[in-house]
């Protein structure tokens, strides 16, 4: 049974907070080098979930180009709106961002070749239902790339292999690569 309870975001303070800490971290840390690790080579649409204030969605965008779309899906209406201010000064046509309360995307089904999940699995309620949707928008052999955070990673594995939705094919430091099944 589906659980229509409306998805709650975290304070404007606490989101606010957590892009202060992103950007002090990223002085520090080459995201860039973490950007190498994403299996972006033949892939053209790519989902960015949980993508908060935009450290990947923009530089992904930039790397599919304009022949590819980038969706940044986000329950916090200040992620939705940093990302479309961000797009709009570096003139990034290719970004399009869906505020959720729900994990009902709205994405097409079968039409996404990548979806990250990139430290936002510790905040997720509901994995089946982030899951089985991350299943419906995902082509055949479709990706997801997920950097667990503070999830360990044989706990993000056997999250992932309980769906039975999708193979895990690459489990490497922080991040775990895994394709997705076939349809019934
Ligand atoms: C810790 S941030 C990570 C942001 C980004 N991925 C990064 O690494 O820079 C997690 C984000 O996931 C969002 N989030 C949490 N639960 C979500 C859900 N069920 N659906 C979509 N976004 C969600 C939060 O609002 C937050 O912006």
């Amino acid at each position: 049974m589906t659980d229509n309870k409306k998805l709650k975001p975290q304070t404007d303070f606490a989101f606010k907070l957590m892009t202060w800490l992103y950007r002090a971290y990223d002085r520090i840390h080459n995201t860039k080098q973490d950007l190498k690790k994403i299996p972006l080579e033949e892939v053209t649409t790519v989902v960015d979930y949980g993508c908060g204030p935009g450290r990947y969605t923009l530089p992904v965008a930039k790397l599919v180009g304009i022949k590819g779309k980038v969706f940044a899906v986000d329950i916090h209406p200040l992620a939705i709106k940093t990302i479309k201010e961000k797009a709009a000064q570096e003139s990034l046509t290719n970004i399009e961002a869906i505020l959720v309360d729900s994990y009902d995307t709205g994405i097409q089904d079968s039409s996404v070749d990548l979806v990250l999940l990139i430290d936002t699995l510790p905040l997720i309620k509901d994995y089946n239902q982030l899951f089985q949707e991350i299943h419906r928008i995902l082509k055949q052999k479709g990706y997801i790339f997920i950097e667990h955070g503070r999830t360990k990673l044989s706990r993000t594995r056997e999250i992932v292999e309980r769906t039975g939705l999708f193979y895990v094919i690459e489990c490497k430091g922080h991040q775990v690569l895994a394709v997705s099944k076939a349809k019934r």
